[in-house]
């Protein structure tokens, strides 16, 4: 008997990538699903990510920065996944009070509607590896030093901490994930603010050249977006979550040119061409990152199923099939 059968399960930010993909998960499990998404534009909300599912959820259009929208859909809950955030670090440098707005003040609206509403449900908050900026060692736990470099790296913190405050304060049951390099279908592919595997596949089915900057031999924790969806639900489900917070990636290192090496190769012609670091980029430049997963894997079970090959191939299946749709 699955956990989620006949659970009342909100994702709020499901009309995007890893929202859409957890939907389509939980309802395999029976649970009746609704998503609260603003489809904000530039954002990733996008409702043919849903188009498949529409008729067995319930879609509300509506902002976490509303509290009346919160206070209407926050009801009889048993389970609220945290997803809908301001997801580009470059939007929110630019737009500190903005970032502040969707990713600070809208998750309190959220956790204050939970603790007066739905006090028993388990929430679960999308977190980033953006919390710790410049990393100083290698597989990053969930102890590394915070040297955020990016107001939205800041933010996600204090969206963690809020968690974690409700928490202790009010007895919520809350948990974090610190999501590292997340892609897939279903991903905007508008332009290029967060998602790099996503756009150089855009890039490369445009017939357009990959740009790496400098050797390209900086590691990253890439994972497939249904791997991060069935983390989540992992760390739903476990009693062993709540107040925690914890890594989410494949717990593998791959070299930038290696990831773009694979682009390539399954899409015949593509060019890679290699430049100098311009100074800006190189300012958030974090250094090789490799999540340490043990944590999870050690409270729940999980560990990443798909590898980057199958993971990269399945994402260009899916843009090739339904390019239309997200080709803005
Ligand atoms: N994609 C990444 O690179 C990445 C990496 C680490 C963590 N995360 C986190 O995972 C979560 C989901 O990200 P995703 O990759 O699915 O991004 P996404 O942009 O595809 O999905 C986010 C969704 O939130 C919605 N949203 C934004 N602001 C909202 C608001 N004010 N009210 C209601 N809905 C709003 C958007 O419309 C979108 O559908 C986010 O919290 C993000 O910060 C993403």
């Amino acid at each position: 008997m699955s956990n989620f059968k006949d659970k009342n399960v909100l994702i709020i930010g499901g009309a995007g990538m890893i929202g859409s993909t957890l939907a389509r998960l939980i309802l395999k499990e029976g649970a009746k699903v609704t998503i609260l998404d603003a489809m904000l534009p530039l954002y990733g909300g996008n409702m043919y990510n849903l188009n498949d599912i529409v008729d067995d959820i319930c879609f509300v259009k509506g902002d976490i920065r509303d509290k009346q929208c919160l206070q209407s859909v926050i009801h009889n809950v048993d389970y609220v996944f945290n997803l809908a955030a301001q997801v580009s670090y470059v939007r929110s440098n630019n737009h500190p009070l903005l970032d502040l707005d969707i990713n600070c003040k809208g998750i309190i609206n959220i956790l204050e509607t939970c603790r007066k509403n739905v006090p028993e449900a388990k929430i679960i908050f999308s977190s980033s590896r953006f919390v710790y900026g410049t990393i100083n060692y290698n597989p990053v736990d969930e102890s590394h030093p915070f040297n955020c470099l990016s107001i939205y790296g800041i933010h996600k913190l204090a969206g963690e901490k809020y968690h974690r405050f409700y928490y202790d304060y009010y007895g919520l049951n809350t948990v974090s994930i610190r999501i590292a390099n997340p892609y897939g279908p279903r991903q905007q592919m508008a332009h290029n603010e967060w998602g790099i595997i996503n756009w150089f596949i855009r890039l490369a089915l445009d017939s357009k050249p990959l740009t790496v900057f400098g050797d390209g031999l900086q590691r990253r924790d890439y994972i497939f977006v249904e791997d991060i969806a069935e983390a989540l639900m992992a760390v739903a489900i476990s009693s062993k979550t709540s107040g925690n917070v914890y890594n989410v990636g494949s717990g593998i290192g791959t070299p930038f040119i290696e990831m773009t090496n694979i682009i390539a190769d399954l899409i015949p012609g593509t060019i890679i061409e290699q430049l100098e670091w311009p100074k800006d980029r190189y300012f958030v430049e974090t250094g090789d990152y490799i999540s340490d997963i043990n944590k999870i894997n050690k409270d729940t079970g999980f560990s990443s199923k798909i590898n980057i090959l199958e993971g990269i191939q399945r994402t260009i299946n899916f843009y090739q099939e339904n390019r239309d749709h997200y080709w803005k």
